[in-house]
């Protein structure tokens, strides 16, 4: 039933957004030296972006009566191993945020095909500010390519970005 699926897919999203906010916040801590400081800065942005979309999410299924079939499960593991270095932290926060952005596509894709057009727009808009928080990174990992040459954070240019997420940018383009 479209219903059970979706407040399946909305657990997902909002445990993801919170195990997010808790990862990036522990994350932004154990950064240190100058160079790494934007990063922490950012990540620390992100954690309140996050807890936004989290709030977002309780508000857009309460309106809808289902706030109490919504199932809280943190991951725990994943926080407590989160990486602690430079290089883990960057690709720790682009794995989130491809991870995010992949969920909210099937999400999306999925109340396009029950003709939920309500929900559509709604996990579009969280997907394009998840697509944000993955450019904002990729940028840093840009700017700060000396700084981390070595310990191989790989830009994404816009060639591979353009072909890996050729379906997430036919959705934005097709709205
Ligand atoms: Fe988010
Ligand atoms: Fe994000």
């Amino acid at each position: 039933m479209y219903e059970d699926r979706l407040i399946e897919m909305f657990s997902k999203a909002i445990n993801d957004e919170y195990t997010s906010v808790i990862i990036y916040t522990k994350m932004a801590s154990f950064l240190r030296g100058v160079d790494a400081m934007p990063i922490a800065k950012e990540l620390l942005e992100h954690a309140d972006e996050e807890h936004i979309h989290a709030k977002k999410i309780v508000d857009y299924v309460s309106k809808h009566g289902l706030e109490s079939e919504l199932e809280y499960c943190v991951d725990f593991e994943e926080i407590n191993n989160c990486p602690q270095d430079l290089q883990g932290v960057v690709e720790k926060t682009q794995d989130l945020e491809q991870e995010a952005i992949e969920h909210y596509r099937k999400m999306a894709e999925c109340a396009k095909g029950q003709n939920d057009i309500e929900t559509y727009h709604f996990v579009k808009g969280l997907m394009e500010d998840e697509i944000e928080h993955f450019d904002d990174i990729a940028a840093y990992t840009q700017e700060t390519r000396g700084f981390l040459t070595g310990v191989g954070a790989v830009p994404i240019n816009d060639e591979i970005a353009e072909d890996k997420y050729s379906d997430i940018i036919n959705i934005l383009r097709n709205r």
